[in-house]
């Protein structure tokens, strides 16, 4: 099939739609059974926006994002959904296609720059790689440009002669940063950019990447564990756990009212849950095994307001302010009616 144009239809209220997630759902392969790492996500990002997704390790925010960037390697592998990207179906084109876009109309800023960058060639030759693969570009203009844009980050352009064990690792996830920026594209995925960093450096990186923000009007989706960063920076989040949004608005209306138990108990822990799978504050156990989902809400055998219907039936979304949605019977109306089915399973929450 073709990257065929999909009609998207914008929100009202909102800036208009770069990138529509429709049900996307990725697999690992396993040997027993697949595990489903993402289960049909849908969700809308603006131009413009700065789009934060928080949720504890395992949750599958890193698999959301390489779906979305096309970049999944077996054994992961989407099995059902749509990202509709400028109006383009990124799920059906081929490999050429999708290298015509990178760089270009979107790029990724990965976990560890480390592991990103190439340890023996400098960081001049990397970001004239970069621009390489949209064409040719004299020695000349590589280095004009890369220092452009090292500058940009905050970085000396006589680090374009620099190897990345050279630089610092501030310096380092700026670099990473000026190589997302060389074609100022539409969208920059970032996957839990600052989390190698000391809080200074953490916010002065996040303060530097509001400021491109507002000057070029890119698009950021941005991953982490930690609401307080989000909370400060981003305009929407959507909170994920075991593979599925749980809620998703503006942050504001989130810190303010959380809607699902899920995400009281992150705004218990708050200001951070950096870290490996480990206990919230204010939510007893772990996130699941997701070769093993627990049935009904996935959050049942963690939540305090647990119900009878809870462990039987998936909540679907509900949108209880209007224009937010949240996964939690709690917000159904026909669970709530229903003495039996809304019974609490547990005295105290
Ligand atoms: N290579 C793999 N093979 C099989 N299953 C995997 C693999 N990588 C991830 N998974 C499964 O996918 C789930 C989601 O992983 P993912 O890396 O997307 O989570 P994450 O939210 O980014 O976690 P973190 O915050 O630790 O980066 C994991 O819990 C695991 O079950
Ligand atoms: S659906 Fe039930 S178990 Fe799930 S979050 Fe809501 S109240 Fe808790
Ligand atoms: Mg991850």
């Amino acid at each position: 099939m073709s990257a065929a144009d999909i009609a998207v239809t914008d929100r009202p209220g909102f800036p208009p739609v770069l990138l529509d997630i429709r049900d996307l759902s990725v697999e690992y392969a396993g040997e027993s059974a697949a595990v489903t790492a993402v289960d049909r996500v849908s969700l809308q990002v603006g131009r413009g926006e700065f789009l934060g997704i928080v949720g504890e390790s395992g949750c599958g925010k890193s698999t959301l994002l390489f779906a979305i960037a096309r970049l999944l390697q077996p054994p992961a592998e989407i099995v059902g959904g749509d990202v509709v990207f400028k109006g383009q179906n990124l799920i059906h084109m081929r490999e050429k296609q999708l290298r015509h876009l990178r760089w270009r109309d979107y790029s990724v800023v990965m976990q560890s720059a480390m592991n990103a960058l190439n340890p023996v060639m400098t960081i001049g030759g990397q970001l004239k790689d970069a621009m390489k693969a949209h064409g040719r570009v004299s020695r000349r203009d590589a280095r004009l440009r890369g220092a452009s844009v090292l500058q940009l980050v905050g970085i000396d352009p006589v680090h374009l002669d620099s190897f990345p064990h050279q630089l610092s690792g501030g310096m380092r996830q700026r670099a990473m940063i000026a190589m997302a920026l060389v074609f100022t594209p539409d969208l920059i995925i970032m996957d839990e950019p600052t989390s190698a960093l000391d809080v200074v450096a953490q916010r002065s990186l996040m303060v530097q990447i509001k400021q491109l923000q507002s000057e070029f009007g890119f698009t950021v989706i941005f991953v982490t564990h930690d609401m307080a960063l989000v909370g400060r920076y981003s305009d929407r989040l959507a909170i994920m756990y075991a593979g599925q949004i749980v809620e998703l608005d503006t942050t504001r209306a989130i810190f303010k009212d959380p809607k699902h138990p899920y995400t009281q108990g992150l705004l218990a822990a708050y200001p951070s849950v950096h870290g490996p799978k480990q206990e919230l504050k204010g939510i007893p156990g772990r996130p699941p095994d997701l070769r093993f989902p627990p049935s009904g809400c996935r959050f049942h055998p963690r939540c305090p307001h647990v119900m009878n219907v809870c462990p039987q039936e998936e909540p679907d979304l509900y949108a209880p302010r209007g224009t937010d949605l949240v996964r939690c019977f709690l917000y159904d109306r026909r669970v709530m009616n229903d003495r039996h089915l809304s019974q609490p399973l547990r005295s105290e929450p």
